[in-house]
Parts: structure tokens; C-alpha cells; sequence
């Protein structure tokens, strides 16, 4: 088969569209996916580079997530067949025609829905429901703060949190990327270049819970921004990896701060990548279905042009996802 290899670590142009060994047959509760798209994550981008490297076990090759028809299923699979749509939650391997992955990561593409815009939903949904769900409780009434309301994750965060009769506060660096939030349900748009987003989320008495990319860049100030109680959600350290906490501001409001990370959840058991796409499945996945909650896809680019993809993810170009497309099913 093909998939993006790198040549080397570094810049985007590591990565070439090569012949790699075939998989082998399914194993015991593992599916065979001809892949059609795969989501661009910024963990690829870092792996690329060589600083992420994929959890013992899994796959060498970019990928944590993509869309595609189930070539195969290994013994034991009773609830999928070869030539369902589906979309999975990947270790690894997304970049290639195709991967192996546990039954217990996939989800079902809707009928009518794009099967490589589906491409753009298991990463996003598996974090935001993990973290502002399964951990935070988000429930109606509640003030969230979604930092990077433009991004991948903060499109999606958007539409589960109104559909949570949630409202909904958005920081972003540009006018256009705020008009998309508003577009999909945000209510209080934030340009952190112009406007301190402590300040505006003091007029409301503070978030309830806030979902933070920026890691140790924000941290002092979204403690800050907390209202009472308030938890804030950390998934990302794009404002790097080592900042300092008021404890005293904290604990004043008695306030939680949780960290996760999905790639190292383990398959299956407490706390794993199975629970979240079960959850998901139940609760999440009747929106997808009807259409209330939409994969939000910047851009698609073939699988031959994977650095052009990169490139963009890691500009300030992207609203919403970008997808690699790998083949037509
Ligand atoms: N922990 C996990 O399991 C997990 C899983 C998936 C993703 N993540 C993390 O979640 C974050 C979002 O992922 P993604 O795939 O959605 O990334 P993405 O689409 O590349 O978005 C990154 C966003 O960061 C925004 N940004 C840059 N500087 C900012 C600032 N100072 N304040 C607020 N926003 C700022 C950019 O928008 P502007 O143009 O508005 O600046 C951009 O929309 C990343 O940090 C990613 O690593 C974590």
C-alpha cells in the first residue's frame, strides 16, 4: 500500500507519498479500513518533527484519525461488516490506504454526510466530550470559554456546547474566525489581540468551565477568568509546557484545573479512547446524525501534497479542520 512516510525529521517536506508493506488480516477485534481522508492533527506536526513520538504498539506513521469502508473484520467483531462507513479514533496510520484499528474505535458515518469531512470528527469529538463532558459536566446555563474558538477543536467545542444549552464565550485572533463562531452559536466573541479576555469574561461573572489550548501562556489568566467553582480544561501547551499557578487565586474560588491527553489513553478499560467512543456513540452521535452538530473542514488536500497540509494547519489560514484526502472508496 501507500502512505506518507517521512524521510528524516523536520520541516514539512519530510514527508513523501511511498510504498510501505501491506497489513497484515485483522486480528481478534480488529477492523481493516480502506481509508479515504484523514484528519490533520498538530500532534503530526510535532511528530513529524520527531518531539511526539507514537505510544509503544502503535503505528509509526502520521495519522490519529480518519474516515473510510471497512475492508475486513477480524474474529469476534459482531457489530460491523465489510463495506460499512465509518470513522475512527487512531494510535497512528491515518495517513495510509489503509489501518488497522480495535472495533471499539470506530463510529458510523451518517448517511449523506461526506465520508472524508467525517474524516474531521473523531479526534475533536473524543477530546471535547472527554473534557467538557465526561469530566467537567458542562450542562445548561453554564458560561464556557473556548480558547482558539477558530480552531479544529473549538469549532466542534462550540456546537456541543450550545446543543448543551450552554453559552458560549470565544477567544480568536481574527475578525473572520469570530464570525464563523457566531455562525455556529458563540455569543461572546473575544479578539485576544484587541480586547483581555479576563476583563470581558468578568462582565459575566467569569466561565464556568474553560476548554484552553495555550497551556502555561494562559494559565495564570484563565485562572483568573474562573468564576467560582469553575474548571478549567487544559488540552493543549501551544503557549508552552511550564508556567506558574496562583494556588491561593485557585483555591479562593475553589477552583479544578484537569490536563488530559487522548493519544496515550489505553484501547480499552478505565478511562480509555473505547469509553469516550462509546459515550460518544450514545450521546453525541444522534446530533451528528441529524445534522445539529456538523464537521467544520477548512480545507482538503490530497494525501501527495500532505507538506501543503501541514503548512496550513500551522498557519493562522484554518478555520475548523484540515483533511488529507488519501483515496476515493
Ligand atoms: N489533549 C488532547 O487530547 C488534544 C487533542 C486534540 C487537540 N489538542 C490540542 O488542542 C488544540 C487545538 O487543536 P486543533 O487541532 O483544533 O488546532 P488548530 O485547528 O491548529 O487550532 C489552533 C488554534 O490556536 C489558535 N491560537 C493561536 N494563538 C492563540 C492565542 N493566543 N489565544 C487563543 N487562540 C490562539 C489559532 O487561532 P487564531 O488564528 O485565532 O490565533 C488556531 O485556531 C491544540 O493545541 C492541540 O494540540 C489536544
Amino acid at each position: 500500500m501507500y502512505a506518507v512516510t517521512l524521510d528524516g525529521f523536520g520541516e514539512p517536506d519530510v514527508m513523501r507519498w511511498a510504498q510501505v508493506p501491506d497489513l497484515p488480516a485483522p486480528g481478534p477485534g480488529e477492523v481493516l479500513i480502506d481509508v479515504a481522508a484523514a484528519g490533520v492533527n498538530r500532534a503530526d506536526l510535532l511528530q513529524r518533527q520527531g518531539f511526539y513520538p507514537p505510544p509503544p504498539g502503535a503505528s509509526e506513521l502520521l495519522g490519529l484519525e480518519c474516515s473510510g469502508v471497512i475492508a475486513d473484520v477480524g474474529a469476534g467483531v459482531r457489530d460491523w461488516r465489510p463495506g460499512d462507513r465509518v470513522c475512527a479514533l487512531l494510535s497512528g496510520g491515518g495517513y495510509a490506504e489503509q489501518v488497522l484499528v480495535p472495533a471499539t474505535a470506530l463510529l458510523p458515518v451518517p448517511d449523506g454526510m461526506d465520508l472524508a469531512a467525517a474524516a474531521a470528527l473523531p479526534e475533536v469529538s473524543a477530546t471535547v466530550w472527554s473534557n467538557l463532558v465526561m469530566r467537567a459536566g458542562l450542562h445548561a446555563g453554564q458560561l464556557l470559554l473556548i480558547h482558539g474558538g477558530g480552531s479544529g477543536i473549538g469549532t466542534h467545542a462550540i456546537q456541543v456546547a450550545v446543543g448543551r444549552g450552554a453559552r458560549v464565550a470565544v477567544t480568536a485572533g481574527s475578525q473572520g474566525k469570530l464570525d464563523r463562531c457566531k455562525e455556529l452559536g458563540a455569543n461572546i466573541l473575544i479578539n485576544y489581540r484587541e480586547e483581555d479576555f479576563v476583563a470581558t469574561l468578568g462582565e459575566f461573572g467569569g466561565a464556568d468551565i474553560i476548554l484552553d489550548n495555550m497551556g502555561a501562556a494562559y494559565l495564570g489568566r484563565n485562572v483568573e477568568a474562573l468564576a467560582d467553582d469553575g474548571q478549567l480544561c487544559i488540552i493543549g501547551m501551544q503557549g508552552g509546557i511550564g508556567g506558574e499557578l496562583n494556588i491561593a487565586a485557585l483555591l479562593g474560588k475553589r477552583g479544578t484545573i484537569h490536563a488530559t491527553n487522548l493519544r496515550r489513553r489505553p484501547d480499552t478499560g478505565r478511562s480509555s479512547k473505547a469509553e469516550i467512543i462509546a459515550e460518544l456513540r450514545r450521546q453525541l452521535w444522534p446530533s451528528i446524525a441529524d445534522g445539529t452538530v456538523i464537521p467544520v473542514v477548512s480545507a482538503e488536500i490530497p494525501a501527495t501534497e500532505a507538506p501543503a497540509a501541514h503548512r496550513l494547519l500551522d498557519s493562522a489560514g484554518t478555520i475548523g479542520k484540515v483533511i488529507l484526502k488519501i483515496r476515493e472508496p
